[in-house]
């Protein structure tokens, strides 16, 4: 059985791209065979691992037109776009052409009023029938999301077993939590009654600042009894921030930083969610 997890939050900057990538590999080196979905028209999930966006012929968009358009080839263009990395992680690599298809599920949304009963040529589950095909041929896939395109948000969310919401560990920064999960709540309700919230991750975490600690405490206390918390806060670091230019994970590039302890730490837990 594979297990979708998306990671999301409606506030920018968090560590969504870095705990996709991080939990992705440490999920690899537990043995698990992982595919990670760049959701973003930015491509930072495609750009951490090494490979340039705009040079991508086959990507994430080619895929959604595909599955819309032409489902009976979606498995010709799903051998063309896994990128099978050195790191032993597989990708769904995005690009700017990302947003047109956001565009073409948004006009698909506009029209699909008089389509009773074609669930499956909805606009909000065309990456679940795109993600289908690939089912058992991984343990975990991992969904980046982005900001801009909801509807690849909800349709990530559609798909997925699980989510993860990074939070950074600032002041104001828990203020993104409401919207997710008015989100989750709205797609739990419409589209996927198994989509849950596997839990809360700070990130961005220094334990010297009396400020993180008490971001740490709110969270616990507003959250933590309805929501789990992930037991360890992704610590900040400068070398997590220094990551992306090398395209590649903590564990490669410093893999004694305790940020990379942490992403292990995470991944059990992922682990025991079955
Ligand atoms: N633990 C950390 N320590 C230091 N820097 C970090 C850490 N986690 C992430 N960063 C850096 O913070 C920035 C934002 O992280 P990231 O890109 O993962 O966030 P995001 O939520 O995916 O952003 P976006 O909303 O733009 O997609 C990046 O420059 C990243 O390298
Ligand atoms: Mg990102």
């Amino acid at each position: 059985m594979t297990s979708i997890i998306s990671i999301t939050n409606s506030k920018g900057g968090v560590g969504k791209t870095t705990t996709a990538l991080n939990l992705g590999m440490a999920l690899v080196s537990e043995k698990k065979r992982v595919l990670l979905c760049d959701n973003d028209p930015q491509g930072n999930l495609t750009a951490s691992l090494g490979y340039i966006p705009a040079e991508q012929s086959h990507a994430l968009a080619n895929l959604l037109l595909a599955a819309i358009d032409y489902p009976e080839d979606l498995e010709l263009h799903l051998g063309r776009t896994i990128i099978h990395t050195d790191s032993g992680l597989d990708l769904l690599p995005a690009n700017r052409r990302l947003a047109d298809a956001a565009a073409r599920l948004q006009v698909m949304q506009l029209s699909q009023y008089n389509a009773v009963g074609e669930v499956n040529r909805a606009c909000e589950k065309v990456m679940s029938v795109l993600l289908e095909q690939l089912q058992d041929q991984y343990d975990y896939i991992i969904i980046d999301c982005g900001l801009k395109h909801e509807l690849l948000t909800v349709n990530a969310l559609a798909a997925s077993d699980y989510c993860i919401i990074p939070v950074q560990a600032h002041f104001l920064a828990s203020e993104g939590i409401p919207d997710v999960l008015e989100l989750v709540k709205s797609v739990q309700a419409k589209f996927n009654p198994n989509l849950k919230i596997a839990g809360i991750l700070l990130t961005m975490y220094q334990s010297r600042p009396q400020l993180c600690q008490s971001v740490k405490a709110s969270v616990s206390e507003v959250y933590g009894e309805d929501f789990h918390v992930f037991q360890r806060p992704i610590e900040y670091s400068i070398k997590v921030a220094e990551c992306p230019a090398a395209g590649q994970s903590i564990f490669e590039y410093a893999p004694k930083n305790a940020a990379a302890e942490s992403y292990r730490s995470l991944a059990e837990e992922v682990l025991a969610l079955g």
